[in-house]
């Protein structure tokens, strides 16, 4: 057991301001050493996603008082012994002093969901996100003996983690710190909502709706494929005068983008409200596949027309973790960034100590950051 500092969520749905409402705390805290089948992860930095925000605003509700996070990187300090043989074959590329991404959605390789190459979450890291807990059930980290719980089997936003190993993914030393952290959550989820499900063709059109750290992700590697026309979506000119400056070709609110008339063959939705997948299904060109990865609140609902998708061969997919098996998907992501053709280090609008925690999540909730970075 030793003691590590961290931001602890204390209670859901308090008021804005947070820097005023402080629902989170910045504290120390024990964490248990890896037990087997963990690895215990010296956290150098940490990206502030909205799936954060939507658990301080009651969006997602969760077990509190938990310890927020899910988008980090660091180094491996120490290494649980092994259990899980179905797993071994790979763990041997988590060693003490590897970089490693921390990856909200580990898969089991034991469920049938970690059968179907990504397309499906894994059942039991599922369970164990929701409950708190690592893949696995444990709970290592408390507070004068009370239990604090995991957030999405990661916690980044402390000094030091401890996470399941299928959730710690090796990359080679080149890779730095703050593009490692992104591409556990922001580059996964909107890089591979196009990489893996949208998968646009030569002379096709992407449409991203929702320029924060995930739709911006997907912008970027949308432009990764050759003569493919990239297309940006949202409410802020901030953010679309930003998806300009990194390369997207066209840029519009979404009010100007339908009265324009705009249609794209793969468009994705990265807010996580019903308003913008609308949207996005309307910007959907005939024949094309709307893929939905933002997270609504679970009582949202939207209103569809049945008879569009059918006559114009239109489709609808939800995309968990960019439908990523991380083993596989981040070393694509880093040589695209090592070819210099996914800009990962773009994403970050600004670099943040954990003491500002609270004015992250007011600066996330007003939707001006990108992806705003804790450093350690
Ligand atoms: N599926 C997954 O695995 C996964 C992973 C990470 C995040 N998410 C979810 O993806 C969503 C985006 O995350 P983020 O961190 O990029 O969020 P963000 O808050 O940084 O970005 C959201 C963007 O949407 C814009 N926006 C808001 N309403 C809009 C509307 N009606 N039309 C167009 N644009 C609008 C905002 O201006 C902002 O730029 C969230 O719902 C988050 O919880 C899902
Ligand atoms: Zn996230
Ligand atoms: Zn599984």
């Amino acid at each position: 057991m030793f003691r590590i500092r961290g931001a602890v969520l204390e209670r859901i749905g308090s008021p804005r301001p947070y820097v005023e409402s402080r629902p989170i705390s910045v504290a120390d805290l024990d964490l248990e050493a890896p037990g087997s089948d963990e690895v215990l992860v010296r956290v150098e930095a940490a990206g502030v996603c909205h799936s954060d925000l939507s658990v301080v605003n009651g969006n997602r509700v969760r077990p509190v008082p938990m310890l927020l996070g899910h988008e980090a990187a660091g180094i491996v300090e120490q290494v649980g012994d092994r259990v899980d043989d179905r797993v071994d074959d790979r763990v041997d590329e988590v060693a003490v002093g590897q970089r490693v991404v921390l990856v909200f959605l580990p898969r089991c390789e034991h469920c049938p969901a970690c059968a179907t190459e990504g397309m499906t979450p894994c059942q039991p890291a599922g369970a164990a996100n929701a409950a708190g807990t690592l893949l696995g059930g444990a709970i290592r980290l408390s507070r004068e003996g009370h239990p604090v719980y995991h957030h999405l089997g990661v916690s980044g936003f402390a000094t030091h983690a401890v996470v399941n190993r299928a959730s710690a993914i090796a990359v080679p030393d080149d890779v730095p710190a703050q593009v490692a952290a992104l591409l556990g959550c922001a580059v996964l989820t909107g890089g591979g909502a196009v990489l893996n499900v949208g998968n646009p063709r030569p002379g096709q059109s992407v449409a991203v709706v929702g320029l924060g750290g995930v739709g911006m992700a997907a912008a970027l590697t949308a432009l990764t494929y050759p003569d493919v026309r990239v297309i940006g979506v949202d409410q802020i000119p901030e953010k679309l005068s930003a998806a300009t400056k990194l390369g997207v070709h066209d840029t519009y609110t979404p009010q100007r983008a339908t009265d324009a008339g705009v249609k794209a063959d793969v468009v994705v939705e990265a807010v996580g409200h019903p308003d913008a997948l609308q949207t996005a299904i309307a910007l959907t060109a005939p024949g094309g596949c709307t893929v939905t990865v933002g997270l609504p609140p679970p009582d949202a609902r939207i209103s569809i027309s049945p008879l569009g998708f059918v006559a114009e061969g239109r489709s609808l997919i939800g995309s968990y973790l960019g439908s990523a098996v991380p083993r596989r998907d981040i070393p694509r992501f880093v040589s695209l960034w090592r070819s210099g053709r996914l800009p990962v280090e773009s994403l970050v609008s600004s670099t943040i100590r954990l003491d500002d925690i609270n004015a992250a999540m007011d600066h996330l909730a007003d939707g001006v950051a990108i992806r705003q970075l804790i450093t350690f």
